[in-house]
């Protein structure tokens, strides 16, 4: 059986300040194997689609804005129970309550510009996966 994936972006805040290096250290080290990765940046209408869920929040706007003012780096990354152990290692979507430790407690300045994403759930990790990566890309 195929081990379990979840997809990941290191949001432009954290591409701006260099920090690609350190935050795939920590994944890496944390026992994902990445499995496919690009830089890439969204378009507004990519950003959109993939933030639909959020379409009604207030800080949707916002949300578009920041996700698509600079390259990404988008990845998929595998390790037995991905979603949830991506989920703890990135920590609150707040920093200001993000663990110790964590990638948002680390590298995050604000719940708007919160340095990486992490799929919720293994079905929108492989739609979100899908929607950067065609079959070749993923090893
Ligand atoms: P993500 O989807 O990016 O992994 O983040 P998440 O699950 O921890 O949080 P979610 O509720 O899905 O929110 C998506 C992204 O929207 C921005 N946000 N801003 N200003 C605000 O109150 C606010 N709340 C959320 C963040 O960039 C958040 O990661
Ligand atoms: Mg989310």
């Amino acid at each position: 059986m195929r081990t379990d994936r979840t997809f990941t972006m290191l949001k432009p805040d954290s591409v701006e300040k260099g920090h690609i290096g350190a935050i795939l250290e920590k994944i890496t080290a944390s026992g994902f194997r990445i499995v496919a990765m690009k830089l890439t940046q969204m378009t507004k209408a990519d950003a959109e689609e993939f933030y639909a869920i959020h379409n009604e929040r207030p800080f949707f706007g916002e949300l578009v804005e920041y996700m698509t003012r600079g390259p990404i780096v988008a990845a998929i990354l595998e390790k037995e129970n991905a979603v949830e152990d991506f989920r703890t290692l990135i920590g609150a979507t707040n920093p200001a309550d993000a663990a110790e430790g964590t990638i948002r407690k680390l590298y995050a300045a604000s719940i708007g510009e919160n340095a990486v994403h992490g799929s919720d759930s293994d079905e929108n990790a492989a739609i979100e996966g899908a929607f950067h990566f065609s079959g070749r890309e993923m090893f």
